[in-house]
């Protein structure tokens, strides 16, 4: 078969960069492989049919599901397409299409009738199956549109969505614990086909994703300007979509201005007050007032009060600024729980949808209790949002952090059994996580983060915080043992760095996730701990499992925020305090590579020279990059690892965690409880 061309075309193919190529080629010199496609439309039928029959395994080739994926491609590719653009499309539309066919399915499904839980399970389900299809959907928009300026952007975007998508349906499986029916096996052969393209539409998304990183190795493109100061992002704001930044950049105080009594009250677009003295007594009717499309900062000031309301911002809410006077006192509060009958997603008192959502000073709340079992306190599945100086109180499953990119800076979550769960991209930066007491015979584990596939690029990362028991907790911390994780789903991710770990965990650190068949995880999930100080930070009695890893300075680097989330303009804008992380270089380059992710030059941080006990943390200066105009003195602070970067006497929730040691250096006997000050959460 075939001439010259032919064998060309399949050299190419062969490489890994058979895709990358193809795009590159398409955009910048308009030259692609259509014209490959018109060549071959030229020679014999028979050798195009072979050609696109090639392109179709070699886009497949990274799959879990290779069969199912060259099938449906080569079926639903009637125009015998090469351009591997198309060809993602086609994924993309075949994974909608067999997600709606799963969805139809259901009406089969006649055991609802019998079983309540198999009937709220199943409205579950289709929530999530919806959910699913608009990943997809704006997956598959937002890629018709791409140009090569955010390509890099648009990948990592891309892969978190598809993630989300993944997970959307794996937490449709997990609805239907404890049904008495079959509903659930009925249920997984539905949705097998469905699941296993989505699987793989993530699969060929990040197989490009990585194709791409180590072609720009080393090169600094200078595409695109490096987003090194605040003052640089309306250059972005609203030049594509994906960047659809919010204003806050026309404001150079960003959020500080919200810290301040006065400037809530004159910022706020409605006032939600309990006692009568706003626009209104509920936080669901204010948010039914954010614009539709929305693309600027919505700010809904939440007065001082107990709000038991199930309050959701949902998909289309975006942008929604949510000001309280402080995680004590601005609550949002419910109780439903498992135990009374409802699912552990549907439990939850607040549920944040809408992208760009940012929380302050808010508080969020299940008061069900310990014997309630699994009772969220708030679920999170906003792109791109953020926490700040928020309070999350619980006992099982109090923060699900369950898809997309999420951002938490001094908060304080409480809580028993996997208070941290979810399969986010989430990086939690001086938060204070608070292990509080469980039933007399409960453990407790601090996270239980819920990767299923290898792909997925979510994880948590525990930067700079600590780990500590309630009073209530405290003298039974030895008796209910405390673990720092355990492995939900075969590939939970989880770092902790420059924590300090009180002596509440337990020398094993780790607890195997148990199933009817044995513990499951314990060789696939990725735990590390990196440069934690505390009594119970000593890794030499952790678990000997193959998952829990030793990585070195350079190693952990990927997991630094900046790292992690592959680009934070979108914490930059909001001038939230934020530490990158970054290796701390010289920046006199001020370009960015199509590859933020490797490029060693890249090095956001204004202040590259705070550098904090370099002797143990060489990599890692943690220096105040959102925060470039207030005077840091880091001789008069040496051993603070994360940076004062606003003001710290503004009265946000006043007394939270006065006593929790965060400078072991200074304070190294310090007990986080001298008796005094703490009270449990909930008696606000
Ligand atoms: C290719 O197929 C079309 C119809 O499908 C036919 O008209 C054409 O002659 C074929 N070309 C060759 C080179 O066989
Ligand atoms: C694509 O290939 C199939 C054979 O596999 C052929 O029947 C069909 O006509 C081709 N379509 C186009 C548009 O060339
Ligand atoms: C995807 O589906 C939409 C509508 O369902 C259609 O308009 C579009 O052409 C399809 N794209 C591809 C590449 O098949
Ligand atoms: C899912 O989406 C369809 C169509 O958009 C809608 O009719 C249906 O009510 C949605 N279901 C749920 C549970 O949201
Ligand atoms: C909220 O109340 C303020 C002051 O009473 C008023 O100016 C504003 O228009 C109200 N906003 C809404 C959305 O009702
Ligand atoms: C958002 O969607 C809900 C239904 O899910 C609808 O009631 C509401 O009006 C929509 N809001 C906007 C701003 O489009
Ligand atoms: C759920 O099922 C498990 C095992 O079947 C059982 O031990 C547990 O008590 C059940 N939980 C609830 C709340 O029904
Ligand atoms: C994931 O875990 C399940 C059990 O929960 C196991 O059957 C399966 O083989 C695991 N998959 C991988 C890839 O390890
Ligand atoms: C246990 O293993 C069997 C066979 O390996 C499998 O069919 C079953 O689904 C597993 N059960 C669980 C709960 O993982
Ligand atoms: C860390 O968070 C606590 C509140 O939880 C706050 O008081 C402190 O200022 C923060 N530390 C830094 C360095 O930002």
């Amino acid at each position: 078969m075939g001439g010259d061309a032919q064998k060309k075309r399949i050299a190419i193919i062969g490489v890994s960069t058979f895709l990358l190529v193809a795009m590159v080629v398409a955009v910048t010199i308009s030259v692609s492989l259509n014209k490959g496609a018109n060549e071959a439309k030229e020679e014999s039928n028979d050798s195009h049919v072979a050609s696109s029959m090639k392109a179709v395994k070699t886009l497949c080739a990274p799959t879990n599901y290779k069969e199912e994926c060259e099938e449906s491609l080569s079926s639903a590719n009637s125009g015998n397409t090469t351009d591997p653009r198309e060809l993602i499309q086609i994924v993309f539309n075949v994974t909608i299409k067999k997600i709606g066919e799963g969805l139809e399915k259901t009406h089969m499904m006649d055991e609802v009738e019998k079983d309540p839980r198999t009937k709220e399970a199943l409205d579950t389900c289709k929530q999530l199956m919806n959910l699913s299809i608009a990943e997809f959907t704006r997956s598959l928009d937002k890629f018709k549109r791409f140009d090569l300026s955010n390509f890099n952007a648009l990948l990592t975007s891309l892969r978190v969505w598809l993630s989300g998508a993944v997970t959307y349906q794996e937490t449709c499986l997990d609805a239907f614990e404890n049904t008495t029916t079959d509903a659930s096996q009925k249920m997984q052969g539905f949705l097998q086909s469905a699941m296993r393209m989505s699987s793989n539409g993530l699969a060929i998304i990040t197989e490009l994703s990585n194709t791409l990183s180590e072609m720009n190795t080393g090169k600094p493109a200078g595409r695109r300007l490096l987003i090194n100061k605040a003052e640089d992002l309306p250059v972005l704001g609203h030049e594509t979509d994906d960047f659809d930044l919010p204003d806050w950049v026309d404001d150079r105080v960003g959020v500080r201005r919200l810290l301040r009594m006065t400037g809530r009250k004159r910022m706020a677009h409605v006032v939600v007050a309990k006692d009568g003295t706003g626009n209104f007594t509920t936080i669901n009717e204010a948010l039914l007032h954010v614009p539709s499309k929305n693309l600027k900062p919505f700010f809904i000031y939440v007065k001082e009060g107990v709000y038991d309301e199930f309050v959701e911002v949902s998909r289309n809410m975006t942008h929604v600024v949510m000001i309280g006077d402080g995680g004590k006192k601005s609550r949002i509060t419910g109780s439903k729980n498992f135990v009374d009958g409802v699912g552990t997603f549907r439990t939850a008192s607040a549920a944040v949808l809408g992208d760009f959502f940012v929380a302050i000073g808010m508080g969020f709340e299940n008061s069900a209790g310990a014997a309630k079992h699994q009772a969220v306190a708030l679920r999170v599945q906003a792109d791109r949002s953020i926490f700040y100086r928020c309070q999350m109180d619980g006992y099982q499953d109090t923060l699900y952090a369950h898809t997309m990119r999420q951002f938490y800076r001094d908060c304080v979550i409480s809580g028993t059994i996997d208070f941290v769960f979810g399969d986010a991209v989430a990086v939690l930066q001086n938060c204070t996580f608070m292990v509080r007491k469980p039933l007399e015979n409960q453990q407790c584990i601090v996270t239980a983060q819920g990767r299923k596939e290898l792909n997925q690029p979510s994880g948590l990362i525990i930067h700079g915080g600590s780990i500590v028991s309630d009073p209530s907790y405290y003298p039974v911390r030895f008796d209910n043992k405390a673990y720092l994780a355990r492995p939900w789903k075969n590939f939970s991710r989880t770092i902790f760095m420059d924590s300090y770990i009180d002596d509440l965990i337990t020398p094993d650190g780790y607890m195997p996730w148990q199933t009817s068949n044995g513990s499951t995880g314990t060789n696939t999930c990725f735990y590390s701990e990196f440069n934690n100080y505390g009594p119970g930070s000593d890794i030499t009695k952790r678990v000997k499992w193959e998952g829990v890893k030793t990585l070195s300075p350079q190693g952990i680097s990927n997991f630094l925020p900046s790292m992690f989330f592959h680009g934070d303009d979108w914490i930059r804008v909001t001038r939230v305090p934020y530490n990158p992380g970054q290796p701390s270089l010289p920046t006199t380059t001020p370009s960015i590579s199509l590859s933020p992710s490797i490029s060693p030059s890249i090095s956001p941080s204004t202040t590259p020279s705070i550098s904090l006990s370099p002797a143990t943390t060489p990599s890692i200066p943690l220096s105040p990059a959102t925060a470039p105009s207030i005077p840091l003195s880091p001789a008069t602070t040496p051993s603070i690892p994360l940076s004062p970067a606003t003001a710290p006497s503004i009265p946000l929730s006043p007394a939270t965690t006065p006593s929790i040691p965060l400078s072991p250096a200074t304070t190294p006997s310090l007990s986080p409880f001298p008796s005094t000050s703490i009270s449990p959460s909930t008696s606000n």
